[in-house]
């Protein structure tokens, strides 16, 4: 160790593309919800790396399955198949709507596949008039011209070229705007159950099932982006089953792999057979290491324990965020399901989630923003009641200190 190079912060702005601005400090061990930085100072975390860490930090049967996967096999291609991505497939499949399974990296590779499938399924099903997508404004997909495209984000999407084209978007939550784009030429229409980073917004019950409706109308292809809303955070291993509505194509990463990389979509077998041998890759998709890592996280989360504790652990997230609002009047809203909480600012404090998130650093707390207006957390799906506790303690510090504005 003596002679490892010594790097911080700074070194970031000497040596990475300026297209993050991490924190001003630098993380470097994890265990559960705690995290420690470079002098040793400690944080509570709720923001589990943006949804990801579904079992915190460092969960010991995570490492374990690493570990011994890391002494048996690390990749070999999709040139071969490998034990640990068959077992993980085979048990997503046996848990939801899916027959069929496609692994990858990353949650904007998995929109990318289920936006080519779902093309290529109304080529060859349809004819080539039948290529519309249908997106909504404030959805993300992912960082891929086609996903940020689809996206809708001027911010994300503008100033690299021509954009990949027949792709409209309409206005979530609002029927009546969708009613207006789709058509029998409509291929497709992708939307998260819940905005993640758009605001932290559920899909209300009857637009959810009305998007539904007017997919099967028009034989368009319901695609559901869970990649945040996915794998147990919502409370249900995916958000399709809380309101009852199947998708097409599901589009899973973020908590799949519980902080190692890994992305998949799940869909069924008519709509499958058309991503046929040569169709679309990925060369480290479904990586042993990956899909072992995977398997163990799915074991734990998809269990009666893990599922039904995010409701009492909800229920105590918007306990403590209403006592807080109460004392500082500065939410208009708590919204969202599961582990997926967004705090919204109310017009005395409109767009000032920033600054609540950087006072929560100084007090030892990660939570996130998800636009300018909404506080997001999005801990551990099995964050210890006395951790959420503490973490409330030094939220309230850390809300105190910008309503005194200091
Ligand atoms: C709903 C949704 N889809 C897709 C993505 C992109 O995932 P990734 O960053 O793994 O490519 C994200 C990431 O925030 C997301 O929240």
């Amino acid at each position: 160790m003596s002679n490892m190079l010594h790097v911080n912060r700074a070194t970031f702005d000497e040596v990475m593309l300026p297209n993050y601005a991490p924190q001003s400090v630098v993380p470097v061990k994890g265990d559960g919800s705690h995290v420690w930085d470079q002098d040793g100072r400690e944080y509570i975390d709720f923001s589990g790396g943006i949804a990801v860490n579904c079992l915190g930090h460092c969960h010991p049967a995570l490492v374990q399955a690493i570990q011994e996967q890391s002494q048996k096999l690390w990749h070999v291609s999709n040139v071969w198949t490998n034990e640990p991505a068959l077992r993980l497939a085979k048990k997503l499949v046996a848990s939801t709507f899916a027959d069929k399974v496609f692994f990858c990296n990353s949650g904007a590779e998995a929109n990318e596949a289920a936006l080519k499938l779902a093309r290529r399924y109304a080529l060859e099903k349809y004819g080539e008039q039948k290529n519309q997508i249908i997106s909504f404004n404030q959805s993300f997909h992912g960082r891929t011209f086609f996903t940020v495209t689809a996206g809708g984000q001027a911010a994300y999407s503008d100033g690299f070229g021509p954009k990949p084209s027949a792709i409209d978007h309409a206005t979530y939550n609002d029927l009546a705007s969708l009613e207006a784009l789709i058509s029998d030429n409509t291929c497709a229409v992708i939307m998260e159950p819940m905005l993640g980073e758009g605001g932290v917004t559920p899909a209300t019950d009857a637009f959810i099932k009305g998007v539904r409706a007017l997919c099967d109308k028009h034989n368009a292809l319901l695609i559901f982006d869970e990649v945040q809303t996915g794998f147990g955070r919502s409370g249900h291993l995916y958000m399709y089953q809380a309101y009852g509505v199947t998708p097409d194509i599901l589009s899973t990463a973020k908590s799949l792999g519980g902080g190692f990389p890994i992305g998949g979509i799940l869909t069924t077998d008519e709509i499958g057979q058309h991503l046929k041998f040569g169709t679309h890759g990925t060369t480290y998709g479904g990586n042993p290491l990956a899909c072992a890592v995977a398997e163990a996280a799915f074991d734990i989360v998809n269990t009666a324990e893990v599922l039904q504790g995010i409701e009492t652990r909800e229920r105590l997230f918007r306990d403590k965020l209403q006592q807080i609002n109460q004392k500082y009047d500065v939410f208009s809203e708590i919204r969202g399901k599961g582990l997926l909480l967004g705090a919204v600012m109310n017009q005395a404090h409109e767009g000032r989630a920033k600054e609540f998130i950087a006072a929560s650093v100084e007090q030892g707390l990660m939570c996130l923003v998800a636009g300018p207006n909404v506080v997001r957390f999005a801990p551990s799906l099995i964050v210890e009641p006395q951790d959420i506790e503490e973490g409330f303690l030094r939220f309230d510090k850390a809300v105190a200190r910008v309503v005194a504005g200091d």
